[in-house]
């Protein structure tokens, strides 16, 4: 099995996962990224099931509404039982690394909202300790040069992301060569930087579910 097949193969998944408990008025929250494309494009064959989606990122914005799946305003929803999105490496406590992409800050913002947190990899993206993958960190433009510095003197390498710029107007750091021992308090440490957006590790809400694609089929990680 290709890797795209299995990205195809959790997509599935996912659509299996949420559509016995979808109700009209559901809002599904989506993330970004190849894996997420997979699951709205298996999405749109139920799209009658429910009202619509939050988007993590304009991209998949743009991909809902050419399925003609509705796309709503974060702040016209109360209540969102699930948000559906990859992962660029998850450890075994279904601790995250996000941000490959750029879209950090609105995928924890709308992961925040959701109930259930279903992440959707296959199975490169497993890992014992967070770290190989660069960390994101988004950063106000001014800020760049501070930032850099203070992840620096966390004992990081960090590299500006080249002509990368997000669906927020600011730019990406990643951190690179940091072993992450403690996702949670290193989560709340890049966010007390001034500066700092948000950074890709999804500990303090990590995933609730895994759907993890391999050769011989799905997995299903659970805490
Ligand atoms: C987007 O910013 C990321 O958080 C993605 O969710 C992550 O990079 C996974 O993307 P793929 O599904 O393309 O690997």
């Amino acid at each position: 099995m290709t890797q795209d097949e299995m990205k195809q193969a959790v997509a599935q998944a996912a659509v299996d996962h949420i559509q016995g408990r979808l109700e009209d008025d559901s809002i599904i929250g989506v993330g970004t990224g190849s894996t997420a494309n997979c699951f709205i494009d298996a999405l749109a064959a139920i799209k009658d099931r429910f009202a619509g989606a939050v988007a993590s990122s304009e991209a998949t914005a743009e991909r809902l509404r050419g399925h003609g799946i509705e796309v709503f305003d974060l702040n016209s929803v109360n209540v969102m039982d699930f948000y559906i999105d990859g992962a660029d490496e998850f450890d075994p406590y279904l601790n995250l690394v996000k941000g490959g992409g750029g879209a950090l800050t609105r995928e924890k913002i709308v992961a925040a909202v959701a109930r259930e947190f279903v992440c959707i990899v296959d199975q490169s993206k497993q890992v014992d300790l967070l770290g190989a993958f660069p960390l994101p960190v988004e950063v106000i433009p001014m800020a760049r040069s501070y930032v850099g510095r203070q992840l620096a003197a966390l004992g990081g390498q960090p590299q500006y992301r080249e002509g990368c710029v997000t669906d927020n107007g600011n730019i990406i750091i990643d951190l690179h060569d940091l072993e992450i021992l403690d996702p949670k308090a290193l989560e709340a440490q890049l966010n007390n930087i001034v500066g700092v957006v948000t950074n890709g590790l999804f500990a303090r809400r990590g995933a609730d579910i895994i759907l993890m694609g391999t050769p011989e089929g799905v997995k299903t990680l659970r805490h």
